[in-house]
This record gives structure tokens, C-alpha cells and sequence, in this order.
């Protein structure tokens, strides 16, 4: 563990990545980080756990994201209330997994981070971790040829727009991170329709079926590698900054009754 010089912080490296920040002084607050601090820590990191930070009013947090970059608005506002819902539409509002993906796809422009605060976590061993998967450590470990077919690769999503988002877009399998310059993978996992509510199709480009579905295969055998995945177990309280570029992710099923209230925010 080291201490930070910005705050009273202790800071724990997880693992396979990710760093937790613990504040140890009572008078913690996010707002004393300032913006561009944060976003360093959280490109460094990849995903920032902070613990011991007070959770902000949703128009305090709106107006210390704003400082930090453009937020990305939707019908709903800036805030989504991610939580269980009795009769869901979505899969993300049900108490099943979700699958990898990054956020932004249907929208204007990718968030190139997001924020959550964990107004409720589920309970220990209820499952709902959120599980991250570093995609330049996927690269890293796949062969040159594969990367070099992954580059030329385009993926095109089709969803209904039953929740927030939906409608069909086409991105490129590999991408370059803006600040860092490396180059990532933005890649969603199929959303099933026999098994979720609101699917997501996934076709691969000039690909005929048969060999998508190997393709599909193997990425998803890559992404799930527990060498390149972080899950991260919710803790009342945590304050979670992610890196949207450099990592995809998606998260554990809930067990039975076991339920999670995260708060999230999109930063362009
Ligand atoms: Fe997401």
C-alpha cells in the first residue's frame, strides 16, 4: 500500500488491474479530487475504486462529472438509476448476467468514461459483480495474424429500442484509445433472445454464419479468460470510475432474491 499526496488515500492494486483508493481521513470528499486528477487515476487504472467517499446528490455528482467532460444525456437525463425492476423490458433491469460490452453503442458518441455510485450493494455471495475485461491485454495475448484480421473486421449491432437505447449501428472490431493511443477492442457480446429480454444481434461483416459463430466463439473464450477480467463485488458506498475505452464489461447474474441500486453517469 501507498499513500497518495492528494488525499489522506490508501491505495491497494487489484487484481489482474484496477486500484482501490480508500480515504482514511473522515472529512473525504470526491469533490476535493479535482477533475483531471481523476481521469488520470482512472486511465492509469483502468478502473478506480474509491471507498470512503460520501455519495453525492445526483445534481452534485451531474456537476462534478461536467467539470471533468461533456456528460451524455439521454431520455432519462445524466443519472441512470440501474436497479432490479419487478417486470423488466430490459435485461439490464432483470436479475440475469449482462453480457460484455461497451457503453455508447447506440448512442451519439462512446462515453470515454463512466462513473457509478453504489447507493445499494447486493448481498455478500448475491452475485451482481460488475466484470471488467482489459481488451489490450487481449491483443496482447492473441497472435499477430488474428490481430490483423480482428483490424479488418466491422461488427453490426441491431437492438429494438425497448429501454433507453436501440437501433443499428456498424463499428470497427479494433479502435485507438484517445489518450493513450493504444489500440483496443470495442466488441458486444450477442444478447440472446432466447435467454434475455430486449436482444442484441451481432453480425460479423462478410462473415458467413457458420464461421461468425466461430468467430463469436473464440472472442467471447478470450474475453472471459479470468487472466484478463476483474469483477468487482459492490460495496455500499463505492464510488467506481471506469476507463470505457480500454475496458468492456458486463456483470454476474444475481442470486435468488438479491438485489443492487447503482447510480451511473457518461462522460465524452
Ligand atoms: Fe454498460
Amino acid at each position: 500500500m501507498t499513500r497518495s499526496d492528494v488525499h489522506d488515500i490508501e491505495q491497494t492494486p487489484l487484481r489482474p488491474f484496477g486500484r482501490l483508493m480508500t480515504a482514511t481521513d473522515a472529512g473525504a470528499d470526491l469533490r476535493d479530487i479535482a477533475p483531471a486528477t481523476l481521469e488520470q487515476w482512472t486511465i492509469e487504472s483502468k478502473v478506480l475504486v474509491l471507498r470512503g467517499f460520501p455519495l453525492l446528490e445526483k445534481e452534485d455528482l451531474v456537476e462534478y462529472c461536467s467539470r471533468w467532460g461533456e456528460i451524455l444525456t439521454w431520455d432519462f437525463g445524466a443519472v441512470l438509476d440501474l436497479v432490479i425492476q419487478e417486470d423488466p423490458k430490459n435485461y439490464l433491469f432483470s436479475r440475469t448476467d449482462a453480457p460484455f460490452h461497451w457503453d455508447g453503442a447506440f448512442a451519439k458518441a462512446a462515453p470515454r468514461y463512466f462513473l457509478f455510485q453504489c447507493v445499494r450493494a447486493p448481498r455478500p455471495g448475491g452475485g451482481g459483480e460488475t466484470v471488467f475485461s482489459d481488451s489490450s491485454a487481449v491483443l496482447r495475448r492473441a497472435g499477430e495474424d488474428l490481430v490483423r484480421q480482428w483490424a479488418s473486421t466491422e461488427i453490426t449491432y441491431r437492438t429494438d429500442k425497448v429501454g433507453y437505447y436501440g437501433g443499428e449501428t456498424v463499428s470497427p472490431l479494433l479502435a485507438e484509445h484517445s489518450a493513450t493511443g493504444e489500440t483496443i477492442m470495442r466488441y458486444g457480446e450477442p444478447i440472446d433472445p432466447e435467454r434475455y429480454l430486449n436482444p442484441v444481434w451481432v453480425d460479423v461483416n462478410g462473415m458467413s454464419e457458420v464461421d461468425a459463430a466461430a468467430f463469436k466463439e473464440d472472442l467471447r473464450d478470450r474475453l472471459h479468460d479470468p487472466e484478463v477480467c476483474y469483477a468487482h463485488e459492490w460495496r455500499d458506498g463505492d464510488i467506481v470510475a471506469v476507463d470505457n475505452q480500454a475496458l468492456l464489461h458486463g456483470r454476474n447474474a444475481f442470486q435468488d432474491d438479491s438485489s443492487r441500486h447503482l447510480q451511473r453517469i457518461q462522460i465524452l
